[in-house]
């Protein structure tokens, strides 16, 4: 045995012992709710290059849906033109398909995290409306036509709906017009048929989004457009939003007849700044602990009314179980979370059911709790 060996080695492999088998007793979210909706997680980097391996072990013994974090999305996977980076994709998966999970791909068409260059010409100035759709076409091509029959479902547009209802005023709008969602889903469609193809966005509560989204989905199922489902994102808070909107939409959208999900679920327990969308970077750079409260840890009250939320929620998404196909949690753990970076960044927030260590939270429990009480 070399030295480096006995050091280094052997004590990491000692240390991961015990939590791997912890993982392997507690209770699976997945097995709870099999009968019910799939349970997901969004899969960071690390752990899709296999860095990680007690999320991993957490991750397949927990949840049979998969989504990319970032991996997915235009500028990571096509970052110049003709410049594809498909590795991590390929190792998502592979992963996914390996352990037999529902591999979500996310997202085709949204107007962040895309580069700027394909909306621009030679000369930097805005492309026409048939350049863009090509280039759109292409892209949705070399994606769902690479993992055609392997990756299952496609959140195709993401957040295309403003707060008031109306479309969001994208480049993807000024350029190619109201189309632009029909023909990406068509697009998509064309390159694996068998694929689900969803339209996903967050503060769908709201009732004048809401009916922006119905508004959308409508037309696009008069057009003769191939939707399967709306996706909530349910990057939501302790107070808000209210359980009584959440219910509402998604009593709404079932009558659409298309499959709702909650697809981006962590719930923050921290406070929210003024203008908490895109904050001046005076609010997002901020050092006040008002706005990091819990900096040292969470107090018990704070982690009682957290589990209290999750399991109201879940009372709520149970009720719609017919309609509800999947409930995907943004992350693993609170370490890892974007929450503690967004909307203030350096925060110490808890919004997700394993703590900093990968230990199961209360908020795990309840869940797993109202899951086997309502079987
Ligand atoms: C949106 C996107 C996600 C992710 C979150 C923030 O909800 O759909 O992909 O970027 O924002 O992490």
């Amino acid at each position: 045995m070399t030295n480096r060996f006995k050091k280094i080695v052997l004590p990491l492999i000692v240390s991961l012992i015990p939590s791997v088998a912890a993982v392997g007793q507690t209770p699976s979210l997945k097995d709870v709710y099999k009968d019910d909706f799939l349970i997901g997680v969004a899969m960071n980097r690390a752990q899709i290059d296999g860095k990680a391996s007690v999320d991993i072990q957490i991750i397949k013994h927990q949840f049979d849906a998969i989504s990319p974090e970032n991996i997915l999305k235009w500028e990571p996977v096509n970052p110049k033109p003709g410049v594809y980076n498909f590795g991590p994709v390929d190792r998502y998966v592979a992963f996914g398909q390996k352990n037999h999970m529902f591999i979500l791909g996310h997202n085709l068409v949204w107007h962040k995290q895309v580069p700027k260059w394909i909306f621009l010409d030679k000369q930097g100035n805005l492309v026409n409306r048939n350049t863009l759709l090509q280039r759109m076409q292409k892209h949705i091509e070399k994606l769902v036509g690479r993992y055609k029959g392997r990756i299952n479902a496609w959140d195709v547009v993401n957040e295309a709906i403003d707060e008031d209802g109306s479309l969001r005023n994208t480049k993807w709008l000024q350029i190619i017009g109201p189309d632009y969602i029909a023909k990406a889903f068509e697009f998509a469609h064309a390159a694996d048929p068998d694929a689900e193809l969803y339209y996903n966005d967050f503060n769908l509560d709201d009732p004048a989004k809401r009916n922006g989204v119905i508004r959308l989905v409508k037309k696009l199922q008069d057009e003769g457009i191939h939707v399967d489902g709306i996706g909530m994102q349910g990057h939501w808070n302790l107070h808000s939003p209210s359980l009584k909107n959440i219910d509402a939409s998604i009593e709404a959208f079932s009558k659409l007849g298309v499959k709702v999900m909650i697809t981006e679920l962590d719930i923050g327990v921290l406070p929210a700044p003024p203008h908490k969308d895109d904050p001046p970077p005076s609010i997002r750079h901020s050092k006040d602990p008002a706005y990091n409260p819990y900096a040292n840890g969470l107090p018990d009250s704070v982690k009682n009314a957290l589990a209290d939320r999750y399991s109201s929620l879940f009372k709520v998404v149970l009720k719609h179980k017919d309609v509800i196909s999947r409930v995907t949690f943004w992350g693993l753990n609170d370490k890892e979370t974007w929450k503690n970076d967004w909307p203030i960044i350096n925060r110490k927030d808890y919004p997700l059911l394993f703590d900093r260590n990968n230990q199961p939270k209360k908020a795990f429990h309840q869940i797993i709790k109202i899951g086997q009480e309502s079987n």
